[in-house]
């Protein structure tokens, strides 16, 4: 993607409008209004299996954890993969296409709602998307809000976070999502591709890592990738002092006590080198008068940013490889896009906007 914000053209700014900042991220979807409100949602959608189970549940579609406890009786969709709505990189009218685009839809109508509109407002809402987001994958993401929004721009992930608390100049974003790490640099103008890395060692994959150490580890316990999910944000970590990590796992229906801290350890750090590297790149390629101040601003955001002693770790290696480095930890990793969004969302000239409705 060559421009983090897509221009488009839009006449005028009309009053009775709210903005939206929203993160529509693999694993959580936030939203930040211009009333105030903010709400968060896991990006899970579900559709009841049949009479029964819509009849037992009372509803057509259910959203985020309330999805995930009645995952049984759904057809659970999590419908966006790598920070994109899946399938959108093949053929837009495969089923999957469609079915993971209409889950996307509904479940930002969901995290609208949410913002609690009146019924007369216009919606215009700044969407984040990962660094380094595909052309084709930016048109899904504007198919899917159409129907529910009024005006929409799709922005870069990591630039919403530097955005929000106003780091613009010499500061290096490092967004660690679910689906992928986005790493951006800023430098007091919009950043172009050459500013922005991607990879998908993020939060996913660090749960696929654990779930195949806790499977060789723990003898006999059935463990699903939802509940290594919950473990992990309960216990991660990456540095060399632990206490032992005590988890009770069914075994042939009776919870047993198993001692984890290694395959913890050792399944958080897998995502630790990557972002050494993309950090490293991004800095040697910078103009060499100003690598220092990228250096001594690292911010670190996003759900997996809280990883203890990640800080720390990042710290040991760019001293190790670059010299210096000095790593801050933002306060909201969870609001932290939503709320650059809704700024960029005020800021915003009109020729920025797309009107769709
Ligand atoms: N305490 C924690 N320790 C480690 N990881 C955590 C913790 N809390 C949340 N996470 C992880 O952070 C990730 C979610 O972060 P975030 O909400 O920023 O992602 P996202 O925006 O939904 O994803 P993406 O940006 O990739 O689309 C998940 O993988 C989640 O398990
Ligand atoms: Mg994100």
């Amino acid at each position: 993607m060559s421009d983090p914000v897509s221009p488009r053209v839009r006449p005028e700014k009309p009053a009775g409008v709210l903005y939206l900042g929203i993160d529509l991220g693999t694993s959580r979807t936030s939203v930040a209004a211009s009333n105030g409100v903010r709400e968060t949602v896991a990006s899970y959608v579900g559709y009841p299996r049949d009479v029964i189970a819509r009849k037992a549940l009372k509803k057509d579609v259910l959203f985020g954890d309330e999805a995930v406890r009645n995952r049984l009786a759904l057809d659970l969709l999590r419908p966006l993969q790598g920070g994109v709505i899946r399938h959108s990189d093949g053929d837009p009218n495969s089923a999957d296409a469609q079915r993971h685009l209409k889950a996307t839809r509904d479940l930002i109508r969901h995290a609208i709602s949410l913002a609690r509109p009146k019924a007369d407002e216009l919606i215009y809402a700044v969407v984040g998307c990962p660094a380094r987001c595909s052309v084709k994958n930016k048109s899904a993401i504007v198919e899917a809000v159409r129907p529910v929004v009024d005006s929409v721009m799709i922005v870069s992930e990591p630039f919403t976070v530097a955005y929000g608390l106003e780091r613009l100049s010499d500061c290096l974003v490092i967004d660690i999502g679910a689906g992928t790490t986005d790493l951006c640099r800023m430098h007091g103008t919009m950043p172009t591709e050459e500013d922005q890395l991607t990879n998908e060692f993020a939060g996913d994959h660090v749960d696929q890592q654990l779930l195949k150490l806790l499977q060789a580890k723990c003898t006999g316990a059935v463990v699903t990738i939802h509940t290594v999910k919950e473990i992990k944000e309960k216990y991660s970590f990456v540095g060399d002092a632990r206490d032992p990590v005590h988890v009770e796992l069914p075994v042939n229906g009776k919870p047993t006590r198993f001692e984890i801290g290694a395959e913890m350890r050792a399944a958080c750090r897998t995502i630790v080198p990557p972002m050494v590297d993309a950090i490293h790149q991004l800095i040697a390629s910078f103009d060499p008068d100003f690598q220092s101040r990228l250096k001594n601003n690292a911010l670190l955001g996003g759900g997996g940013s809280q990883m203890s002693g990640l800080r720390d770790m990042l710290e040991a290696e760019m001293k190790e490889r670059l010299g210096e480095g000095r790593v801050v930890r933002v306060d909201e990793p969870t609001y932290g896009g939503a709320n650059g969004a809704l700024k960029i969302a005020h800021d915003m000239p009109p020729e920025f906007w797309e009107k769709l409705s």
